[in-house]
């Protein structure tokens, strides 16, 4: 079987999910990993933000896939990208990713990004980011993702922080949103 057959194949017997049934944060927490090579570099020598970004998107969407155990997600947006410091070739860069909220279809993930200096044990927070998917299903419609329930204080303090957040965004984009209806 090639790859493609089997990838249709393994997408076709997904299990069915009951999107009643909440997960906490730590159920799709997740970190991925890679040493900085010469091919990530940008101009200056240092490592390329583009680089960097393609990681966070790629690490962010394992947490929406692991938490809506649906493979079709999709970026709706990139909410904030602060780059804080840079990172080196021969540095690891971790992400760190967790779900901070979920709404009816949306799942926001928050990131983390560490660079560290493998020989001085060094660890440098490079940069933080709001990663908003959608999750579609067999029709490339928004469909349906299980609740975020918290699993203890920590996460419902994060969960409400996030909630805040979201509802002061959407207020952002409801004036942006008016703002152009006016200009047109
Ligand atoms: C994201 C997308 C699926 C939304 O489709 P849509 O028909 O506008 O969806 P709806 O208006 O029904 O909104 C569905 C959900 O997405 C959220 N959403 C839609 N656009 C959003 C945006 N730009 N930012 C944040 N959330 C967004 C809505 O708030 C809603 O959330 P909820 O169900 O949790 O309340 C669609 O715009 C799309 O396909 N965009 C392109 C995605 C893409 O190609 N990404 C890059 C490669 S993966």
């Amino acid at each position: 079987m090639n790859p493609f057959e089997r990838m249709v194949k393994r997408y076709q017997t997904h299990p069915k999910v009951d999107v009643t049934q909440g997960r906490s944060i730590a159920f799709s927490r997740s970190t991925t990993r890679r040493l900085m090579e010469l091919i990530d570099a940008n101009a200056h020598g240092n490592v390329h933000g583009g680089v960097i970004m393609r990681m966070v998107d790629e690490a962010a969407a394992i947490v929406a896939i692991k938490h809506s155990q649906n493979p079709t997600v999709v970026t709706a947006r990139v909410e904030r990208f602060d780059f804080l410091a840079p990172a080196f070739i021969g540095d690891v860069v971790s992400v760190h990713c967790e779900m901070r909220y979920v709404g009816r279809t949306s799942m926001e993930v928050g990131v983390e990004v560490m660079a560290e200096d493998v020989i001085t044990g060094e660890v440098r927070h490079i940069a933080s980011s709001y990663v908003i998917y959608v999750a579609l299903g067999a029709n490339r419609k928004p469909t349906p993702v299980p609740p975020l329930v918290p699993a203890d204080d920590e996460e419902n303090a994060i969960i409400e922080q996030a909630r805040i957040r979201r509802i002061r965004m959407q207020k952002i984009d409801e004036e942006a949103k008016q703002a152009k209806e006016i200009k047109d």
